[in-house]
């Protein structure tokens, strides 16, 4: 009578609890383009018999035997990272025929967007309300700023959601490092709104393929993420969670401007000059010192220098309890 182990055999013809059924599925308009590949909406039947809402990812028409193995490669991180409220969750996948990455749905849209859209919001309210103070009697601007705040200002954040969204992907990349899980693309274009008030790490799983002591050194090709990336990922294909820690100061940039691109006005081919000889963006207008501070920690030259993901998380503690 053996107790405390138990050795759980399993049959290799058992079928893979992740995988669907394609009939189950049904595959709508495109949500957005990746690099290999699109991003489709969808509705999933579930066991239950009611169908729930998805985003399907899938690769382009004609993939190359790289990006096949890749997107392959991407299920498989997915499948083996334990769910995080942080995280988009995986819902299933289909590997036979044409390969699909089956995740929740993420009703907002990217945060990137996102970001964008409440700056036209808040942008177009400045200017009623500009045109109001100037003009005194102007009824029609009156009426627009007042249906204005009913329909379009419903979705704008406040400064302390912005805060909390820092936060939350600090706590989503401090779970991912755990895991010694490698972003390499962290960025407000890879981070989804679930509601207005929660935000959630996607592509986690595009990450690595070749580790060597938790550093990776990126092989292929392909378009890299310069205005995010960190000097020795840009020299020397270097990227470590401390790297990641890089992009999230960039990301944070991206919040505090919503959704301004990293390095106004300067050329991508000249980051790498300005960085190495000491240059880092400048304060945001609106920006606090203390958030400002959080960022310039990340821009150290040192990568053992910069904060760690813990760190991060508590600064933006101490900040929302400033805000509450
Ligand atoms: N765009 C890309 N992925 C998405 C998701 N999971 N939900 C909503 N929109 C998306």
């Amino acid at each position: 009578n053996v107790t405390g182990t138990s050795i759980i055999s399993i049959p290799h013809n058992t079928p893979d609890a992740w995988e669907m059924n394609t009939l189950k599925l049904k595959i709508e308009d495109i949500l957005g383009h990746g690099e290999f590949g699109v991003v489709r909406r969808g509705w999933y039947l579930t066991d239950k018999g009611c169908y729930t809402q998805v985003a399907i990812k899938m690769l382009k028409d004609s993939p190359t035997r790289e990006e096949q193995k890749q997107f392959h490669q991407e299920i498989e991180i997915m499948k083996s990272v334990p769910p995080h409220p942080q995280l988009v969750s995986l819902i299933g996948c289909v590997s036979r025929g044409q390969p699909m990455l089956v995740v929740e749905y993420c009703s907002k849209g990217d945060l990137q967007s996102y970001l964008r859209s409440a700056y036209r919001k808040v942008t177009k309210a400045i200017l009623i309300n500009n045109s109001i103070e100037s003009s005194g009697s102007a009824n029609y601007a009156l009426n627009t700023l007042y249906d204005m705040n009913k329909d379009d200002l419903e979705d704008v954040p406040e400064p302390k959601d912005l805060i909390s969204f820092a936060r939350q992907v600090a706590i989503g990349m401090e779970y991912l490092a755990s895991l010694k899980v490698i972003h390499r693309d962290l960025a407000t274009r890879n981070i989804l709104v679930f509601d207005n008030k929660t935000v959630k790490i996607s592509d986690f799983g595009l990450s690595r393929d070749v580790y060597y002591n938790d550093i990776y050194f990126k092989s292929g090709g392909g378009k890299l993420p310069i205005r995010w990336m960190a000097p020795e990922s840009m020299t020397r294909q270097i990227y470590t969670t401390q790297s990641d820690v890089w992009s999230f100061g960039i990301l944070l940039w991206e919040i505090v401007t919503l959704g301004s691109t990293p390095y106004p006005g300067i050329a991508t081919h000249d980051i790498l000059g300005l960085l190495t000889s000491g240059n880092r963006m400048s304060k945001p207008e609106d920006c606090s010192e203390a958030l400002y501070s959080i960022m310039t920690k990340c821009w150290k030259d040192e990568p053992s220098a910069r904060p760690s993901f813990l760190e991060i998380r508590q600064s933006l503690d101490e900040l929302l309890e400033t805000h509450s």
